[in-house]
């Protein structure tokens, strides 16, 4: 592995982070206080090509690497995590699996808008009984000859009132379990697909996740992806690289808030000198600056195996676990490091401290991580 970024992963870091600086943090606060969707911010993210960076430029994408993914991440999530959740799941869940598993026709229909932005996607498995448990399907797509008749109810979907392509896992064959399950493509608008109620979240409050009610839609067969009972594998596969993104997500939360403890305990005084000439910070900076550096180097190592073609699942699950409780606790550290100022909305870190907890839930709670983990150790 090259620890030497290239010109271009550097051109792509800098690139995101004056966006983020520029663009999103003007109204950051404003956006989580109110649950504002970023939705003109979402747009230009799309128009500067970071809702499809690793798809082949045939198909509108950026043609790039997932380290430089996982540069643009961190820079993002720095400032507004709202937004680097709608970037990671419509990369890493919803175009990289129409990307990986998709027809041609499905990719010039879907993939193409998806990944220059024009529109953006969802990833649909949880349900109100099937979080952790995903085998567990409800939601049925019942065989009908030409099209599948979808019904059951989808909840915590990112992305869910914004997107206008949904990707939608389903049990078509119960008796075959996680193997009669297929993956749908639904589109927003289709008959009997209501967009339920959106969620006052503690965390990432402008992003926009809702539950979804499907009332026997009608979904043509030539949505499905992959063969018949493919679904299940396909959530898998494509939530391996989405593990990496929300570890890259984690990664800025905690490199953010850092870097807003390190610039404040330069200024701060107490004791008749900036605080930063204390140990007890001095110390506090340090755990800090070292758990986010191997955060990322697991990140990057995750980054690195999936671009090489080889089994990332495990290094991506380790690394999403790591990042997800160093963000906990950089965050718990950068609030602290700023006393009160800590507790109020202005000096932001009270938000990132919000949300960073989301990290150690979706895609995966941090128990799912182990089971990943210790199935890649036993195999
Ligand atoms: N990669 C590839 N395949 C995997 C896999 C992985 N990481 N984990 C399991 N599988 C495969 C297994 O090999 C097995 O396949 P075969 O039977 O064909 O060999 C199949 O999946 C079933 O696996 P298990 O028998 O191990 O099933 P299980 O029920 O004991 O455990 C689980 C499965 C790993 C716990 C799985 O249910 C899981 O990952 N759950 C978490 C789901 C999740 O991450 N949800 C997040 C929702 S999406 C989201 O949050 C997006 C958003 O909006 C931000």
């Amino acid at each position: 592995m090259d620890f030497n970024y290239t010109e271009e992963h550097l051109a792509v870091r800098d690139a995101a982070r004056d966006f983020a600086q520029t663009e999103l943090l003007p109204g950051v606060i404003e956006r989580d206080t109110h649950q504002k969707f970023p939705k003109e911010q979402i747009k230009k993210m799309g128009e500067l090509g970071f809702l499809g960076m690793m798809v082949d430029p045939k198909y509108n994408g950026g043609g790039m690497d997932t380290v430089s993914y996982v540069l643009a991440m961190e820079e993002i999530s720095k400032i507004d995590a709202s937004c680097s959740v709608a970037m990671s799941v419509n990369n890493s869940l919803v175009c990289w699996g129409l990307e990986k598993y998709g027809t041609e026709a499905q990719k010039e229909k879907y993939l193409k808008p998806l990944a220059a932005g024009e529109i953006i996607g969802a990833f649909c498995l949880s349900e109100p009984e099937a979080g952790s448990d995903a085998t567990s399907q409800h939601t049925t797509a019942e065989d009908k000859g030409d099209y599948y008749l979808l019904n059951g109810t989808k909840n915590w979907i990112t992305n869910g009132g914004s997107a206008s392509v949904y990707l939608v896992i389903a049990q078509t064959y119960p008796e075959k379990k996680h193997r009669g399950i297929n993956a749908l493509i639904v589109e927003k608008g289709m008959e009997g697909f209501v967009v339920g109620k959106k969620e006052d979240k503690m965390g990432i409050r402008g992003s926009d996740t809702h539950s979804l009610m499907f009332t026997d839609v009608k979904v043509p067969k030539e949505n499905r992806i992959g063969e018949d009972g493919f679904g299940f594998t396909f959530a898998m596969n494509t939530l391996n690289g989405g593990r990496i993104g929300i570890a890259s997500q984690a990664l800025g939360i905690a490199s953010g808030a850092y870097e807003l403890a390190l610039q404040y305990s330069k200024e701060r005084k107490a004791f008749g000198k900036p605080i930063s000439y204390h140990q007890a910070i001095q110390f506090k900076l340090a755990d800090m600056a070292t758990q986010i550096e191997a955060a990322r180097l697991m990140i990057m190592n995750a980054a690195f195996k999936k671009d090489q073609g080889e089994d990332f699942a495990m290094e991506a699950a380790m690394a999403k676990l790591f990042a997800s409780e160093v963000a906990q606790m950089v965050t718990t550290e950068a609030v602290q490091i700023h006393g009160g100022y800590g507790y109020v909305k202005e000096f932001h870190v009270e938000r990132l401290m919000r949300d960073a907890k989301i990290t150690q839930i979706y895609e995966g709670t941090s128990e799912i991580q182990r089971i990943v983990i210790s199935r890649g150790l036993l195999k």
